[in-house]
């Protein structure tokens, strides 16, 4: 009996095919190679797969299932430069590895099983620069490292090593950076770094997460020349005094000492680091509550100070003596507000930093922005006091008026619950360039008057003010160089006043009015913006501006905003586009139209947008996308959203919108999931790209046919009717028209029609007139010409009538002789 084949699918799975259940990283079945690197991690290899390219320098085994490092398998591979066998079950990595690969400078072996290491195992490893061993359980065998001439980076992290020393002689000459972190041992002892005595580039030590006790005199005399380093999470609580001390006569200048559960910075503390260049000194996440007067005094070279995430109580303006060189402070969150109170900032306390230029404060606690709180900061050009907690909600004429003296450039006060500007609340920052004061409460109308000083003033941010500040015409009367004015979800009240309240604000580049309700305003809005590149009015309700219906016609605000790159006009109800509206905007790059009620699209709305690359029309009512309307903006497009229509799919709506969206190179996000046929019943719920263009190419030559043939019958009937009854007149025509394309001087058939006339001319005229005739007219036939005249050149006995007839036609032309006696010849009259 054969088995059932669930059974054949399991045996299958269990076999190869099927993912291992439990494995958290879908394993791939082939390296991947490019450029010279083959990728083959995540693989579950027990070996170096045998088939890969002979001359790729970088091979990637990491997170697979290697044992051992088999010297035969990658001796195939003698290019190799980067080695990555990180995470797999190495127990050791054998004789004779870089004999296979004598090329060879990365090599990690990070978490994995190494145990015993040996120098025979490093022997030939001379071009070895980079050496990741973290992660093992290391033993050191003699001196294994002592034959890695060239490395230069060493990571021994997380070894359970008991001692900082790698080696007993000296050895590694050109190493630079060597990190010991989250190992066992306690202390660092006198001759730990011994083995580093020769090392004369040795510049970085790592060691972080230790659980030292104890440090040595001297432990840092054979790494004198070292400049970084890093002791974060270890607990110096008691130990950083004397580390300080060790430092001294080094030549580090940048010190992290992040977590390292300080609580009290004495005015000792540092005293070791006066003899050092120390630059940069990290002071991060601690516990630091105390800072004596004075403890920094022995830093005159710092230029970095951060004491970020602390829980200081006070600064005194004797807390940053001496800090004169310091150009860069971080305050964020060292002070914290306790139930019990507001930390204070002493007035003068920033007095000592002479270079300060960037002064992070953001979520700091402190009780008030008190008088000379900022006073004497000459180089600031940064201030940062967003989140802060300080009890402020007015800012008044005095309330910056210590930053008199600095040039403070960027001011940040968001979400600081501020609630009103006073009339120049900035007024003593004239070199201001950027004002921020998002997310505050701040509710009032904006009479000019609090911007007044702000000179150099570019950037202003009033977004997310709970809709409660309200413009006047006056409102940026101060601010004539504002290039970026941010209000979206700020405003309440009428914009539809004149002049505008951007009126002043000729060099506006940036303009958001964005979530706030605007249903009203006129024409001149944007008046004299010619720069204008980014607007942005979406969510508000500009609906009936744009209709046609409109009393006064729909509101054209755009129209001297022709510089426009950017338009942004989702969520607005619009269910019209005017069909001016979009004139002229032919720098156009990104419009936003989404959210809207938009159906029919004039034809020509947007043929000026030949520069547009982003389109939004998505979430409309779109019926049809019509070549006439579209074939200019979506030209060049890169990306277009239009999914979430209801899409007619058929040949007249839709037919060039789907040959488009099929064979387009614009990025259409969700193509084939969200442009979706609404109606006809036919095409019902199913993508525009399934609508089939073909039928209307049948549809096409059926219509060609139609026209072809209908318009033959009527063409048909029409002559038949003209001949019947204008046939005459065509023959005539026809006549005339042979006898003009034929009747070439000198021809035959002219010389035939020329001995048909006997006379130049046949004269009419009453008996009146003869007088005038014989004078006027008889003189001539001495100049060749020859007349008929009725009474001298008629033949006797003809009949007048038939001589008449005879005579005409021989003439060649008829002269009349129109006088008021002709009219009254009762010839003529006949
Ligand atoms: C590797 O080192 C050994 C001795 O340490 C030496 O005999 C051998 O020639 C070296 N091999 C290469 C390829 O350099
Ligand atoms: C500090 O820098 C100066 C000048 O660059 C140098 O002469 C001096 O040796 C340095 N001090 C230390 C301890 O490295
Ligand atoms: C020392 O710190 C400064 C400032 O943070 C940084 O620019 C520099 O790269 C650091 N030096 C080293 C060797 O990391
Ligand atoms: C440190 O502070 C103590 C008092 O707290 C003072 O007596 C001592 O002089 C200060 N030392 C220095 C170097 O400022
Ligand atoms: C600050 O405002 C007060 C009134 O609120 C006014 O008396 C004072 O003159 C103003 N100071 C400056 C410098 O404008
Ligand atoms: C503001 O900048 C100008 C030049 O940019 C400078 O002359 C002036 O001193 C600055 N003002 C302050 C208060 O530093
Ligand atoms: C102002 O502060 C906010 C919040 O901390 C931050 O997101 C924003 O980038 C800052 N703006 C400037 C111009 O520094
Ligand atoms: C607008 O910008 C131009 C060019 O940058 C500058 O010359 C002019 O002074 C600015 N106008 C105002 C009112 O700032
Ligand atoms: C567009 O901006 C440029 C300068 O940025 C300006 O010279 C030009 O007048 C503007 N164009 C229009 C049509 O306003
Ligand atoms: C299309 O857009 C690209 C990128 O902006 C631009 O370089 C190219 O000139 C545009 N082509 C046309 C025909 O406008
Ligand atoms: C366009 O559609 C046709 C058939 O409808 C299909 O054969 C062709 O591959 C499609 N082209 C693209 C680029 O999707
Ligand atoms: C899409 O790109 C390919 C190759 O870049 C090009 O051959 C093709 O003409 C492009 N199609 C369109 C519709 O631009």
């Amino acid at each position: 009996m054969a088995p059932p084949s669930s059974c054949i699918l399991l045996l299958l799975c269990l076999g190869m095919l099927c993912p291992h259940p439990g494995d958290s990283f879908p394993h791939k079945t082939t390296c991947t190679i490019k450029e010279g690197k083959a990728d083959c991690s995540h693989m579950n290899l027990n070996n170096v797969p045998p088939g890969l390219p002979p001359d790729i320098s970088t091979l990637d085994m990491s997170h697979n299932r290697l044992k051992v490092l088999d010297p035969g398998a990658l001796s195939r591979y003698p290019s190799l430069e980067h080695l990555d066998v990180s995470y797999n079950s190495i127990m050791g990595l054998g004789p004779g590895l870089c004999d296979a690969l004598p090329r060879l400078q990365h090599l990690s072996v990070q978490r994995n099983q190494v145990l015993h290491l040996t120098a025979t195992e490093l022997r030939n490893c001379s071009r070895l620069t980079h050496l990741d061993l973290s992660d093992n359980r290391l033993k050191l065998i003699g001196e294994p490292f002592s034959v890695l001439k060239s490395l230069t980076w060493l990571d021994v992290s997380r070894n359970k090593l008991i001692t900082a020393g790698l080696g007993t002689k000296p050895q590694l000459p050109s190493l630079v950076t060597l990190i010991l972190s989250g190992n066992d041992f306690t202390t660092l002892k006198t001759d730990d770094f011994s083995f580093l005595s020769s090392s004369p580039s040795f510049r970085v030590l790592g060691l972080s997460s230790l659980p030292l006790k104890k440090v040595e005199h001297g432990c840092f005399k054979p790494v004198s020349a070292l400049t970084d380093l890093v002791l974060d999470g270890c607990n110096l609580n008691t130990l950083l005094t004397k580390v300080c001390d060790e430092l001294s006569d080094t030549s580090v200048r940048n010190l992290t000492l992040r977590s390292t559960l300080q609580t009290v910075l004495k005015n000792i503390t540092f005293k070791g680091l006066l003899k050092t260049n120390l630059t940069m000194l990290d002071l991060s996440s601690n516990k630091i509550s105390k800072i004596d007067d004075g403890t920094f005094q022995w830093l005159p070279l710092l230029e970095s100070l951060s004491l970020e995430n602390n829980n200081i109580k006070h600064l005194t303006k004797d807390t940053f003596m001496g800090l004169k060189s310091v150009t860069q402070l971080n305050l964020q969150k060292a002070l914290v507000k306790t139930k019990a109170a507001y930390p204070i900032i002493d007035d003068f306390s920033f007095q000592p930093l002479v270079k300060l230029e960037h002064l992070f404060m953001r979520d700091t606690s402190f009780r008030d922005i008190t008088e000379n709180m900022f006073a004497g900061l000459p180089s600031l050009r940064t201030l940062d006091l967003s989140w802060s907690k300080a009890g402020l909600k007015t800012i008044s004429n005095t309330t910056f008026a210590s930053l008199q003296g600095s040039p403070l450039q960027v001011l940040n006060l968001t979400r600081m619950a501020l609630t009103k500007l006073d009339p120049g609340a900035f007024s003593c920052l004239g070199n201001l360039t950027t004002l921020v004061l998002k997310y505050n409460f701040i509710s009032q109308d904006l009479t000019g008057e609090e911007f007044r000083g702000l000179n150099s003033i570019r950037e202003i941010y009033l977004s997310l003010n709970q809709q409660k500040i309200s413009l006047t015409h006056r409102s940026f009367i101060h601010v004539p160089t504002l290039r970026v004015l941010m209000l979206g979800r700020a405003l309440t009240g009428t914009l539809d006043m004149e002049p505008s309240p951007f009126r002043p604000l000729t060099n506006l580049t940036v303009l958001d009015l964005s979530n706030n309700n605007i249903a009203n305003f006129n024409s001149g809005l944007l008046e004299g913006l010619y720069h204008l590149k980014v607007l942005k009015m979406q969510h508000n309700n500009l609906a009936r501006l744009w209709k046609d219906a409109n009393p006064g016609g729909p509101v054209l605000f755009l129209k001297d905003t022709q510089n426009l790159s950017v338009l942004e006009l989702d969520y607005n109800g619009l269910d019209e586009i005017p069909l001016k509206a979009l004139r002229g905007l032919f720098h156009l790059n990104e419009l936003s139209l989404s959210g809207n009620l938009l159906n029919y699209m004039h034809g020509s709305i947007f043929n000026d947008l030949q520069a547009l690359r982003y389109l939004r029309m998505e979430k409309n009512l779109l019926t049809s996308v019509l070549m006439g309307t579209f074939s200019v903006p979506l030209s060049n497009l890169s990306e277009l959203h239009m999914e979430h229509n209801p899409f007619d799919c058929t040949c007249e709506s839709i037919q060039w919108f789907s040959d488009w969206l099929n064979s387009t190179n614009t990025s259409v996000p969700e193509r084939t999931s969200s442009y979706i046929c609404n109606t006809p019943a036919a095409y019902f719920n199913r993508s525009v790209l399934d609508f089939q263009t073909n039928s209307c190419k049948d549809l096409l030559l059926f219509q060609g046919l139609y026209t072809f043939s209908s318009t033959m019958v009527l063409g048909l009937m029409a002559i038949a009717f003209l001949v019947h009854f204008q046939g005459w007149r065509i023959q005539f025509f026809w006549n005339i028209a042979v006898n003009r394309t034929l009747g070439m001087k000198g021809s035959r058939y002219e010389q035939m029609v020329e001995d048909r006339y006997d006379h130049d001319a046949y004269v009419i005229h009453a008996p009146d007139d003869k007088p005038w005739v014989e004078r006027s007219l008889l003189p001539l036939e001495n100049e060749n010409f020859s007349f008929f005249l009725e009474d001298r050149d008629a033949v006797p006995g003809q009949s007048t009538l038939e001589s008449i007839v005879e005579n005409i036609r021989r003439s060649r032309k008829i002269i009349f002789v129109v006088t008021e006696a002709l009219l009254n010849d009762p010839w003529c009259r006949r």
